[in-house]
């Protein structure tokens, strides 16, 4: 049997940490406590002006083809999930393709899932991996959030940061991706939104999140468990033999409250939102990456990654790391 198997991983955040103490400095009605206490979150990363989503995807791209012992040209598939594109159209995928040099003529597009988006994209290019049609995806999430954050709502501002990562997956018979599931309920898109649009020149709507955060915590919740224990019956894996829950890293109190349900201790969790807040789809990358570098993480180890985001969406994905 063929699986598509991750070949390695990268990431990266741009500029300096801007702390909780930085927000409050730079005239933000909240405090550290009260971020920390709620959130989990310590400090985020913001691009500079003018650095793009694929800017950010670039170097977390390089970081994994590197890691995979591969060359850019290796790859014929690029799935890029991103709620904060460069622009309406080409796609963020296609402008990647293009600053990695890559001239073979291989697939590259956009998928729009939010905080779920990476998760989405792998199943996705899983398929293609399996199916035999690709050799090698390069799956991605690189976000801007800071752009579509409005500075005079503290309930949002302080929850985002800007981020990227991604990793590359191939063929082989050694086991990988075990079990993938993606879901939708689109009756809950007004709970957590960026309700505006472009037209005639102008915005239409807003431009900035809109959330309701107690609302979207009870789903997140409830829909990270379920779709944990969703991909952990397809893969015939018991939740005791997991190695490693990499979930989406929006609030160390939603990933606490669903290992809990999980009864899975957080010595096996990876946690990084304290260091980055919430960067949407790159945020399981991002976690992933960090605790592959570190060590934790181990060949032949059985993950499961998870994210939840607007729309509202959901996903999961069971691997053999
Ligand atoms: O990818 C998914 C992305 N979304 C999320 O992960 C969000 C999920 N939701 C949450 O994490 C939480 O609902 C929040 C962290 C957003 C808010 O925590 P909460 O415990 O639900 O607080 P709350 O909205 O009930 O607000 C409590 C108080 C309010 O003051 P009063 O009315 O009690 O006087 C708010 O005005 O906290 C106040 N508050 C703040 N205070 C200081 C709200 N934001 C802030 C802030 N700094 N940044």
């Amino acid at each position: 049997m063929t699986y598509a198997r991750i070949l390695g991983t990268g990431s990266f955040l741009p500029g300096d940490p801007v702390t909780n103490h930085d927000l409050v400095a730079r005239g933000i009605h909240t405090s550290d406590e009260w971020v920390v206490e709620r959130t989990g979150i310590r400090a985020r990363h913001f691009a500079a002006p003018g650095q793009a989503a694929s800017d950010l995807a670039v170097e977390a791209s390089v970081r994994a083809i590197h890691a995979a012992g591969l060359s850019p040209q290796d790859i014929d598939l690029i799935v890029l999930a991103t709620s904060t594109p460069d622009y309406v159209f080409p796609s963020t995928a296609t402008l990647l393709q293009h600053k990695l040099g890559i001239k073979n003529g291989g697939a590259a597009f956009d998928i729009q899932a939010v905080c779920s988006g990476f998760t989405y994209a792998l199943a996705i290019a899983e398929k293609f991996i399996r199916s035999g049609s690709h050799k090698r995806a390069l799956v991605v999430g690189a976000e801007v959030f800071s752009r579509i954050l409005d500075w005079n709502d503290r309930t949002t501002c302080v929850l985002f940061g800007d981020g990227a990562g991604a990793v590359v997956l191939g063929a082989s018979e050694e086991p990988g991706l075990l079990a993938t599931a993606i879901h939708a309920d689109g009756s809950y898109n007004s709970i957590l939104s960026v309700p505006g649009t472009v037209s005639g020149g102008q915005v239409i709507g807003s431009p900035f999140i809109q959330m309701d955060g107690q609302a979207v915590f009870k789903f997140a919740v409830r829909v990270l468990s379920e779709v944990a224990h969703e991909v952990l019956d397809a893969g015939g894996v018991a939740p005791a033999d997991l190695d490693w829950l990499v979930p989406h890293q929006a609030n160390i109190r939603i990933i606490q409250s669903t290992a809990k349900k999980m009864h899975l201790p957080m010595e096996k969790v990876v946690t990084t939102v304290a260091g980055h807040g919430n960067t949407s789809a790159a945020s399981v990358p991002l976690a992933l990456d960090t605790a592959v570098r570190d060590g934790r993480i181990q060949r032949g180890q059985t993950v499961l990654m998870e994210g939840v985001g607007g729309g509202f969406t959901w996903a999961g994905a069971l691997l053999k790391f």
